[in-house]
């Protein structure tokens, strides 16, 4: 297998822009789709203005965030993915969604190219088994924000080979992070343990035990948690999270994870957290401010 110099990126959104800000940072090229030219050219504002950021604080130079985003361009369709040595999708977590898009991208791509998913939760072996390359497929699965998150699970499908599983771990090695493998269950190690707390959290509320405040103020003095349980799910995206609590439940069939009717109620309201300015709080004022 050729070395990975070029990573192709599906999906502009929270985590594609965050994975395409620490692939050009490691030195990679990377090429960067999504559905329409308008969100791709967000997603790269997004990394320039994350990478100043990262400037202005004194966390990288100057001339290190220009050659960054020099290495990144975008690709105005699938096509333009097609010199890429590693293919990371991370578009909404939706399997149709994704089955869809390896389906266009498999013919496109070199055939000893590598194919990741970013999914939070979908079965590694299923996904791979739509494509056209279940032993150079597997799941790299990044935490949000990218920039700051340390981890990154590697996950293979029964298929994934040997070369594969190297060439994933070389290239989060080359990342500066940590990898920890995961057996191909549903939601993995993190979200595994992570999301039926934050799910318990919105039954919390939902059953009146406690205020959106008081929920995320108990976690955060009561337990150290670095940030509430609510303001995380606001963070990680509330579809994303109910998505997750449906492969959980569906996946291990166990009403344990029966996702919390507020979160669907949220989500069927588009209040989906942070990147839509409202969940479980309002984002559109100079402070957040609790929704309920
Ligand atoms: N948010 C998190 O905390 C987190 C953490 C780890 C992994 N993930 C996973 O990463 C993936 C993306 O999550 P996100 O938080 O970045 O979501 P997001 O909503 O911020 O971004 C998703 C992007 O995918 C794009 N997209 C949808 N359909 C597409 C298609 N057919 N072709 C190309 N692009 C398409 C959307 O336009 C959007 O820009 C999901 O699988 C999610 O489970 C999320």
């Amino acid at each position: 297998m050729s070395k990975i110099e070029t990573i192709g990126i599906v999906g502009a959104g929270q985590m594609g822009g965050g994975i395409a800000h620490v692939s050009a940072l490691a030195g990679y090229k990377v090429l960067i789709y999504d559905v329409g030219a308008e969100r791709i050219e967000t997603g790269i504002a997004t990394i320039s203005g994350n990478m100043a950021r990262q400037v202005a604080s004194g966390k990288l130079e100057e001339q290190v965030r220009k050659d960054a985003m020099a290495r990144i361009s975008a690709a105005p369709d699938m096509a333009g993915l097609a010199g890429a040595d590693l293919v990371i999708e991370a578009a909404t977590e939706d399997e149709a969604v994704k089955r869809k898009i390896f389906a266009q991208l498999c013919p496109l791509l070199n055939p000893e190219a590598i194919l990741a998913t970013n999914t939070s939760s979908i079965s590694i072996t299923r996904l791979a088994s739509t494509t056209d390359r279940p032993e150079r497929f597997i799941g790299i699965h990044f935490m949000n924000p990218v920039p700051v998150m340390k981890l990154v699970e590697l996950v293979r499908g029964i298929a994934t080979d040997d070369r594969t599983f190297e060439a994933s771990k070389g290239y989060v090695a080359q990342l500066d992070k940590t990898a920890t493998v995961s057996e191909d269950f549903p939601a993995f190690i993190v979200n595994r343990i992570l999301l039926p707390m934050i799910n318990e959290a919105i039954y919390t509320l939902y059953e009146g035990v406690g205020s959106v405040e008081a929920i995320d103020t108990a976690m955060k003095l009561g337990a150290n948690h670095p940030m509430g349980p609510l303001q995380l799910a606001d963070f990680i995206g509330l579809d994303t999270c109910l998505s997750i609590m449906q492969v959980l439940h569906d996946g291990l069939s166990d009403s344990k994870y029966r996702p919390c009717p507020l979160l669907v109620k949220y989500v069927e309201a588009g209040w989906l957290g942070r990147k839509a300015g409202r969940g479980f709080y309002d984002y559109r004022g100079e402070h957040p401010v609790p929704t309920r």
